[in-house]
């Protein structure tokens, strides 16, 4: 089929090569002209793993184009993605400026039949809204009688960064919502190659695919606020949260994944989608109860884990270095986006604290953007050179390469042998037996 992703950024690109990878024509429009130019080389302008190959492969094979004419990409093609970012508002609520706006050039320049697709993870009700954006320029073009037919669908998007193109290719689920029995034969047609041995297309009416993005990412935020909240019950009453979630992870009617208790959860889809369904509940006279626990207990959660800090060096930490490692807000990704490292670092300078930090890949993104203003935080290439002379390590984000680091270099460099842990990482009894004070979420010291 012939394909256009109006917005290339994560989705967008995770969206059209992986389309491109099954043999279809893809368009890939972006107004950054910059990014479009890297693109054209096979420069992908993300870290994810695998994406670059494939992009690369079907630029060589003409699957793939990179353009900022959406004139073009709306003119060649069958169904259009619109994969362009909603922010978040002021009040909370998703930004659909350019949702709308993509919505509006589609309808300046569609001139024969397609579907249109709203890939963006946007509030319940904006196909609708987008379908009217589109009908009143065709109406302004064409008159009443335009002279072919367009759909709108709602295909929301569940790729975790880090994962996109494995998430994609063997997704869980394919959500689809169309009012019109064509379109959802099309839009089943398209998948099939990555819903062939096992049933997961979900065909379902617009609006309830639309709320199934949001309460799929509020359900997955409440389960880590929830394991959040527990371990600090857990180490208030001396238990340990390590075993409690294996516990309760057994029982197959909550599971093993999405329990892991940390530092609480950040990332471009969490924060952002929660607080809209918030929005969004509130707008419809509903009282967002849990929602608003959720959000409350992430937050707090970074300041439990701050607090620990503070508890064992008080809190004038002038004169005071402290390593940390992991600035992203998860591993796999150099996106730092409402990640946990910020605040936790912000509130350590903030005392008087100098932070010696490394990042396999996020430190440019640090350096550039997000700890700009910060100017107590020191980038290292190697993680054991964060540790000279710090009075401790602490961990907030669980790189693989954390796992199974040399205690030996660790102790030997830090000031005193004191590990923070924000994600639980290693075996208190092991450490102790090397001698290290090892604090982490849910277990005392
Ligand atoms: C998420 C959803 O998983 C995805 O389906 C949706 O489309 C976009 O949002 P992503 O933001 O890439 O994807 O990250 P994810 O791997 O889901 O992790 C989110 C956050 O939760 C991270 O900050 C992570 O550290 C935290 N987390 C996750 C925990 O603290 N504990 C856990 O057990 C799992």
């Amino acid at each position: 089929m012939r394909l256009t992703m109006i917005g290339s950024g994560y989705v967008g690109l995770v969206t059209g090569a992986c389309f491109s990878e099954m043999g279809n024509r893809v368009i890939c429009v972006d107004i950054d002209r910059q990014k479009i130019e890297k693109l054209k080389k096979g420069i992908v302008p993300i870290f994810e793993p695998g994406l670059d190959k494939i992009i690369k492969k079907n630029l060589e094979k003409g699957n793939i184009e990179f353009t900022t004419d959406i004139a073009y990409g709306v003119k060649n093609s069958d169904i259009v993605f619109i994969a362009v970012g909603t922010p978040q508002s002021e009040d909370g609520s998703a930004d659909l400026n350019h949702v709308l706006k993509a919505a509006e050039s589609i309808g300046r320049y569609m001139d024969h039949e397609m579907i249109v697709v709203d890939k963006s993870t946007v509030p319940v009700g904006t196909a609708d809204r987008v379908r009217s954006v589109i009908e009143k320029k065709l109406k302004e073009r064409y008159g009443e009688n335009i002279p072919f037919e367009f759909d709108v669908v709602s295909n929301p998007e569940f790729l975790k960064e880090g994962d996109a193109v494995a998430d994609f290719m063997k997704p869980d689920r394919v959500v689809v919502g169309a009012n019109s029995e064509k379109s959802m034969k099309i839009m089943k047609e398209l998948y099939r190659p990555f819903t062939l041995n096992h049933e997961r297309f979900i065909a379902m009416d617009i609006r309830s695919a639309e709320l199934t993005k949001y309460a799929a990412n509020a359900m997955l935020a409440t389960k880590i606020s929830f394991i959040n909240e527990i371990s600090r019950i857990a180490e208030a009453l001396g238990a340990d949260i390590n075993m409690v979630r294996v516990g309760i992870g057994s029982d197959r009617r909550i599971g093993y994944h999405f329990i892991y208790p940390g530092v609480g959860y950040g990332g471009s889809c969490f924060p952002k989608d929660v607080r809209a369904l918030e929005k969004m509940a509130v707008d419809a006279d509903i009282e967002p109860a849990i929602i608003k626990a959720t959000q409350k207990v992430n937050f707090s959660q970074r300041y439990y884990f701050l607090k620990k800090i503070l508890n064992r060096f008080g809190d004038n930490l002038s004169s005071m270095t402290f390593a940390v490692w992991g600035l992203a807000f998860k591993p796999q990704t150099d996106d730092m986006r409402e990640a946990p490292s910020i605040t936790i670092i912000n509130e350590l300078t903030k005392l008087g604290a100098t932070i010696n930090a490394y990042d396999p890949e996020a430190m440019e993104n640090a350096k550039n953007f997000w700890l700009k203003d910060n100017k107590h935080v020191n980038y290292f290439n190697n993680k054991y050179d964060t540790l000279n002379g710090a009075e401790a390590m602490i961990l907030i984000t669980e790189w693989k390469e954390f796992r199974s680091p040399d205690f030996y270099e660790i102790k030997k460099r830090l000031k005193n042998p004191i590990i923070f842990d924000g994600r639980n990482q290693y075996n208190k009894e092991f450490l102790k037996e090397f001698g290290f004070e090892y604090y982490q979420i849910g277990v005392r010291a």
